[in-house]
């Protein structure tokens, strides 16, 4: 592959789960990564052993969602280290259940700083350094559209948000022909769903939860030549849990 060819991708929030699955997927596809992360530095360093390993680049990045500085850090590491970005997912997210008589004002002054304010935020840093036809996927839920269970309701309206950003951006960048689609799982098997895999297993018409490759698969499909003609779309894929 020539340096021309090299394409660079940047994945927030990538170093476990359907971020990891993603980071994973995009060095198969030729991409060069780099991934921030809040809490795992283990996991981080593991993950770009193994794509170092199979013959791609890696970097890990230590940055805060919620730290709007932290984030414009992230993204002029990457350029510095691997130029200009091709595709930018934005997978950190966070869940935290509570009914509305329980929601403390720090988990919901959280759920918007990482969720929504951090997702808007990622973007707003990366598009002056994205090239022109690059492709912005966010990782919402299927729950933007319907949880049916309580105490999910902050979360709901965060991942809603995210819908509804989208559209907005996809009009913004049109211009530069970059796209902005947004992938809503629904439940899948990763330390989000820690001790509820069977519960919600049962409950979904398919019987099971999502492999984070599944996920993977979807942002794979999102940054390929069969859809350069999509923007501001969200796309579900979640077993048939909110039919
Ligand atoms: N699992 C599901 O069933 C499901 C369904 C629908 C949507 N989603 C969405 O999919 C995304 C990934 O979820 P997951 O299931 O893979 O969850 P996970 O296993 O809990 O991983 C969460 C990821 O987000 C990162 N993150 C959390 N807070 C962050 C912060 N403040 N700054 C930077 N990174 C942060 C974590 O980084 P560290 O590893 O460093 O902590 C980790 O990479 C989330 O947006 C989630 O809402 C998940």
């Amino acid at each position: 592959m020539t340096i021309e060819e090299c394409k660079t991708a940047l994945v927030f929030g990538g170093a476990r789960g359907i971020g990891a699955a993603a980071v994973e997927r995009l060095a198969k596809e030729g991409y060069d990564v780099a991934f921030t992360y809040v809490s795992r530095p283990d996991s981080a360093q593991a993950l770009v052993a193994e794509i170092e390993k199979s013959g791609r680049r890696a970097l890990a990045i230590q940055a805060d969602s919620a730290d709007a500085n932290a984030l414009r850090g992230a993204v002029a590491k990457t350029v510095d280290v691997f130029g200009p970005l091709d595709a930018v997912v934005v997978n950190a997210g966070i869940l935290r259940l509570n009914t509305v008589d329980a929601v403390s004002l720090e988990e919901l002054d959280l759920m918007i700083d990482i969720n929504i304010r951090g997702v808007f935020l990622s973007i707003q840093s990366a598009v002056p350094h994205m090239k022109d036809g690059g492709r912005i996927i966010t990782i919402g839920s299927n729950t933007a559209e319907r949880t049916g269970m309580p105490g999910a309701s902050v979360y709901q309206f965060s991942k809603a948000a995210v819908a509804a950003m989208v559209k907005g951006l996809a009009l913004d960048l049109a211009p530069r022909r970059i796209t902005v689609n947004n992938i809503q799982p629904g439940p899948t098997d990763t330390d989000m769903n820690a001790g509820a895999i069977e519960m919600l297993s049962d409950r979904s018409p398919l019987k099971r939860v999502a492999d984070p490759k599944e996920i993977a698969g979807m942002v794979s499909y999102l940054t390929g030549p069969d859809t350069s003609f999509m923007t501001g779309s969200s796309l579900t894929i979640d077993g048939g849990w909110t039919l």
